[in-house]
Parts: C-alpha cells; structure tokens; sequence
C-alpha cells in the first residue's frame, strides 16, 4: 500500500491506496474554506498553520495500515511553498522512520491521474485542467509524453470565479457559490465580453474579463447595492462568458487534433453548466468526454496515490534529502500554485 499526502493549497488531505488492485482503501481530506472565507482568498500562512494540526490529525487515523505500506508519496510542486513543506516534512519523516521510498508528485500530474483512480489508466487523450491555480490544455501522449498546448496568459478559470464572487461580497471559493446563483440568473442580462474572441491565439486571458465584472458591480453602485437578482444574473453572465471563452478555444484545438479522448480535471471541472457545454461539444466533435467522480474534481490525496502506483512500479523513487520543495518565484510572493 501507499500512503499519499496532498498540502498544495488549503485541503489537507491523506489517502492510502492498495498497490495491486488500485483501490482506495482510506481517504480523508480537511478543507480550510471556512477559516479562508472572510479574507476572500487563501493566506498561505493561516493555510500553513492549519495544515499543521489536521495532517497529522488525518495521519493517526491510517496506522493500522503503517506495517503494510510500501511507500510514502508527496506533492512537492507546483503549489503555496509554506504549505507544501508541512506535507513534505511529514512525508519525509514517515520515509525515514518505517524506512520505505519516497514518490514526489507533481500536483498537476495528480489532477490528470484524478481521472484513473480504481481504474486503469488511458493515453492519448486530450486535457482541459481548469483548477485555482491552472487553465492549460495538455496532450498527454503517453505518461512520459505530456505537451501543453494552451495556458492561461493572466489569471486561471477558478481564480477568475472566485475573484469575481469576491467581488460581490460572497465568500470563497467562489466557484460553487457563482455556479448556483447563476442556475437563478439570466445569462443574458450583462454583456460581458468573451476573452480574445477576436484574436487568433490559443491560449485563455481571464484578468479582462474580470475588470469587466468588475466596472458592472461599480455601475450597479457597489457590490452592497446590487439586488439579489443582480446578483444571479451577474453571476450566470460571467459564467456564460467563461464557457464561451473556453469552448471556442478548445474549438480551435479540437480542428487540429484527432486525439478522441477529452478530458476536463482540476477544481472548476465540478461545474456541471461547463460540463454540459463540453457534453455538446465533444458530441460535435466525435470525442468522448471523461471527468473524474465529483469528490476528486478539486485538491485530494487519492490521485496523488493514484499517480503514485505507477510511479512505484516504475520505481521513480527519492530519498528524503532528494525531495524537495520546488518554488517559483511568483510562488515565493505567495501567489497561489
Ligand atoms: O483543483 P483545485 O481544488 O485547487 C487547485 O489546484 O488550484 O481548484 C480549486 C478551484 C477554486 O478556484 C474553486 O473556486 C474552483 O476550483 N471551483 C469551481 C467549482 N468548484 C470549485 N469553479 C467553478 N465552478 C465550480 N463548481
Ligand atoms: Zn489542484
């Protein structure tokens, strides 16, 4: 068995997963939305602090398992570096005390292999990853072979909802709370611009679109002001503004590539308005759609774990003095992955 550790953001999350027959036999996550609520957004250092007591509070609750795992595995990048070092610290340390390999992760990786858990993996496939801290396009040709063809040039998918839903006083994440306004909203009541619609780039621009919602919350006098039906409606027009954004650069992909497996993971691949819209598409194209279960769409354990068991059978170990924590610059100013 392996125990896996996710501490990227603000879950802290453990699982631990059968090696021969892919199973997750234990998995746990302790999510920090309510302490980061009121600041809108994630403070790495509150995150931080909080993963201290609940990693190893999950942690307890898997040593019945402790004589019969073969290897810890950890996310080590990309992510908030203060938080990713309480994981890699308590990964480290179980290493070396039960004297088992190491397997660090690469959280991206993860949400890919999200798609694979209890199940056997699939190549060539093509994958919209749309989380808090990523909007990329990748084809992954095989495992070894991954390219991305489209990123985000300012701000991604997820940060986009829930800056805006911060915007209009509402909390964080906003992902799920923009998504269920706008069931109640009129999609077509703001005209919000679509991202580079007119440009023949393929790449995703979400910061323009955010300005936009933006000046709309000023023009309807702030965002105390607004009515509650404002609300829903501002939230269902940005909300259709990100779908056509998305699917008309996915569009372009699609005429270039004959991959037929379609793929969207990461945090923002819960949104089932988004993923309706890429039911239709995909039906268009010829492709056949796949998503992951909807409690591993965001930040988890069990596809770090997942990741993991390839890993162990190509045996892509490390030693405890060998992992570390990789930090971009833009990360050591605490942006978020
Ligand atoms: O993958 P994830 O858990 O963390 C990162 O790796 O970044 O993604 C979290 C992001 C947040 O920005 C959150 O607002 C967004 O996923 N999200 C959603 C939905 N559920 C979560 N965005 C849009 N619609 C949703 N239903
Ligand atoms: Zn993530």
């Amino acid at each position: 068995m392996i125990v896996s550790i996710e501490s990227s953001c603000d879950d802290s999350s453990i699982a631990i997963t059968e090696i021969a027959t892919k199973k997750v036999l234990y998995h746990k996550k302790i999510s920090q939305e309510a302490q980061h609520a009121c600041y809108g957004g994630v403070v790495p250092e509150l995150a931080s602090r909080l993963h201290a007591v609940a990693l190893p509070q999950i942690l307890e609750e898997t040593k019945p398992w402790f004589d019969k795992l073969k290897a810890v595995a950890v996310t080590n990048q990309p992510g908030l570096g203060v938080t990713l070092l309480e994981g890699i610290a308590m990964a480290k340390t179980l290493a070396t005390l039960l004297n088992i390999p190491l397997i660090p992760v690469h959280h991206l990786k993860g949400h890919i292999y999200s798609l694979f858990i209890e199940k056997p993996t699939h190549s060539p496939m093509l994958i919209l990853l749309i989380s808090g801290g990523h909007t990329m396009v990748i084809r992954v040709e095989s495992f070894e072979k991954m390219e991305i063809l489209a990123t985000s040039m300012d701000d991604s998918v997820g940060e986009s909802f829930d800056k805006t839903a911060k915007m209009m006083g509402l909390g964080y994440p906003g992902g799920p709370i923009i998504e269920q306004l706008a069931l109640k909203g009129d999609e077509n009541r703001f005209d919000l611009p679509v991202p580079l619609r007119n440009s023949k780039l393929i790449a995703f621009s979400l910061s323009g679109l955010k300005n936009a919602v933006r000046l709309e919350i000023e023009r309807l006098g702030g965002a105390e002001a607004m009515s509650e039906q404002e609300r829903c409606d501002l939230a269902a027009s940005f909300q259709k503004a990100v779908k056509l954004h998305l699917l008309q650069k996915s569009k372009k992909i699609f005429k270039n590539e004959p991959v037929k497996d379609f793929a969207i993971v990461g945090g923002a691949s819960a949104n089932q308005y988004i993923r309706n819209a890429y039911e239709t598409l995909c039906k268009e194209f010829g492709k056949h759609l796949h998503v992951a279960p909807l409690e591993y769409c965001s930040d988890n354990a069990a596809m770090i774990g997942r990741y993991a068991i390839d890993a162990y059978e190509k045996k892509q170990f490390a030693t405890p003095d060998k992992v570390d924590l990789i930090v971009t610059k833009k990360q050591q100013q605490g942006a978020l992955l």
